[in-house]
C-alpha cells in the first residue's frame, strides 16, 4: 500500500480488498445468514433512536430532492424495507433488491399491510444484478455489500444522479454480545469491517463530495428471552458455529437477565452515518460560467 497515495482510488480498491477477505463477511454475504434473521428483523423499527434516525434520512431525501413523484429509485439490499416502504409513496417506483427470500417476504407483508403497489421486488444478488435502466436515486443501508469497492462502483454506475449510504461510523457496542464473544470465541468479535472509512474514501477519490449526515443512539431490543438468545447465537456464528454446550451457554446467561414477563433487553450504543452524494456536484461537473 505504501507504493500507492490515499488520494488514488485504487489505494481505498485495495483496502477495501483485504477488509472484505475475512470469514465474518462471507458468511454475511449468504441467503440463508439473514433468512434467520428475517424473523426477528424488524424488532429495532420499535427502538425510538432508530426510528428518528430513518424519519430524518427519509426527510433529507424529500429536502434534495432525490425523492421526487418522477424518481424511479432503487434500495439495494433492501432486507424487510424499513427504507423502501417509507420512500415510496413520495416517488415513482422503488425497486427493492435482496438475496435473501425470508427478507423480502416480510417486505411482501408490508406492501399488502400499506397498500403499496410501486414496490418492485427482485430476489437477487447485488453482485450478479443487471439493471433494466438507470435509477434516480440508488439507495443502500447497512449492508455488508458496502465492504467491496466493486459494489459501491456498481452503485455510482446505476444511479443518474443520487446515492444515499448509510453505514457504521466508529461506534457499535454491545456489551452483552461483547462479554460472550469474550467468554465463549476467547476474544470480542471484531465488527469494524463494515464503516464508513472505506465508502466515504473511495467515493471522495471517485470525485464526489458526499455530503455527511452522523446518528448516535442506544438501539434497543427487547425480546423473549429464548428470541434474545437465538439472536445472539446467530452474530456469534458469524464466527464459527458454536457447540450445544456453547449454545446452552449463551441460553443459561440470557435467561438469567429476564424480567418478570420473560423478556430481555439488549442494548447497542452506536454511530452511523447517511451519506449523500449528488453526480450534479461532482468534482467532473463544476463549471465556472
Ligand atoms: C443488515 S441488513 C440491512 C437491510 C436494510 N437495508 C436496512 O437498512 O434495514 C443487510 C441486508 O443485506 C442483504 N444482502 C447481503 N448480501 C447481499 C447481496 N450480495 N445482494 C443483495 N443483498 C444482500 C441481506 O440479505 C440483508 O437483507
Amino acid at each position: 500500500m505504501q507504493d500507492i497515495s490515499p488520494e488514488a482510488t485504487e489505494f481505498w480498491e485495495r483496502l477495501s480488498r483485504i477488509r472484505c477477505d475475512d470469514s465474518i463477511n462471507k458468511k454475511c454475504l449468504k441467503p440463508e445468514t439473514w433468512d434467520k434473521a428475517a424473523a426477528t428483523y424488524d424488532d429495532l423499527e420499535k427502538c425510538k433512536d432508530y426510528q428518528s434516525q430513518v424519519t430524518e434520512i427519509i426527510n433529507i431525501l424529500q429536502q434534495k430532492t432525490a425523492l421526487d413523484k418522477e424518481n424511479v429509485v432503487a434500495d439495494v439490499a433492501c432486507g424487510t424495507g424499513t427504507y423502501a416502504v417509507r420512500m415510496a409513496p413520495f416517488c415513482k417506483k422503488v425497486a427493492c433488491i435482496d438475496i435473501s427470500r425470508g427478507m423480502l417476504a416480510k417486505l411482501e407483508e408490508k406492501c399488502r399491510r400499506f397498500s403499496l403497489s410501486n414496490i418492485e421486488i427482485v430476489n437477487e444478488d447485488w453482485q450478479g444484478f443487471v439493471p433494466e435502466e438507470d435509477f434516480d436515486l440508488v439507495f443502500c443501508s447497512m449492508t455488508p455489500l458496502l465492504r467491496d469497492s466493486a459494489n459501491i462502483r456498481k452503485i455510482v454506475a446505476s444511479s443518474r444522479r443520487f446515492i444515499g449510504i448509510v453505514t457504521w461510523a466508529g461506534v457499535r457496542r454491545n456489551r452483552l454480545l461483547a462479554e460472550l464473544s469474550r467468554q465463549i470465541l476467547g476474544k470480542e468479535m471484531n465488527q469494524k469491517g463494515q464503516d464508513i472509512t472505506i465508502t466515504f474514501n473511495y467515493l471522495y477519490s471517485l470525485g464526489f463530495a458526499p455530503s455527511l449526515t452522523f446518528f448516535t443512539g442506544c438501539w434497543e431490543k427487547i425480546r423473549p428471552a429464548e428470541k434474545q438468545a437465538e439472536n445472539l447465537i446467530w452474530r456469534l456464528e458469524m464466527k464459527r458455529p458454536l457447540t450445544e454446550a456453547e449454545k446452552k451457554e449463551v441460553r443459561t446467561k440470557v435467561a438469567s437477565l429476564a424480567d418478570e414477563k420473560g423478556l430481555v433487553k439488549v442494548v447497542s450504543t452506536v454511530r452511523t452515518c447517511f451519506m449523500l452524494v449528488d453526480k450534479r456536484q461532482s468534482k467532473d461537473a463544476i463549471n465556472c460560467p
